[in-house]
């Protein structure tokens, strides 16, 4: 899936991209500006962000399963 349009990166893209920049010592923190410049390109307007900032602390976990998982609905404190 297209993430970001402006460069059109998909969330494969993005997730790659920030695990080989936490697997190099040297590396920088995978952050979404950083995580652009490691792809040789760079955020334009913006709006990807949010996406992209879930992506990128996602853990590798999830790697190859196309089907996310629902959220968890919110717990109620309902048990009294
Ligand atoms: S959609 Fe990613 S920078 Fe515009």
């Amino acid at each position: 899936m297209i993430i970001c349009s402006c460069n059109i990166l998909s969330e494969k893209q993005l997730r790659e991209a920030a695990e080989e920049m936490r697997a190099d010592p040297n590396g920088k923190v995978p952050t979404p500006g950083a995580v652009f410049r490691h792809l040789g390109c760079r955020p334009k307007c913006g709006s990807c962000f949010p996406s992209v900032i879930d992506i990128i602390h996602k853990k590798g976990s999830e790697e190859g399963s196309e089907s996310e998982t629902e959220p968890a609905p919110a717990k109620r404190a309902a048990s009294r």
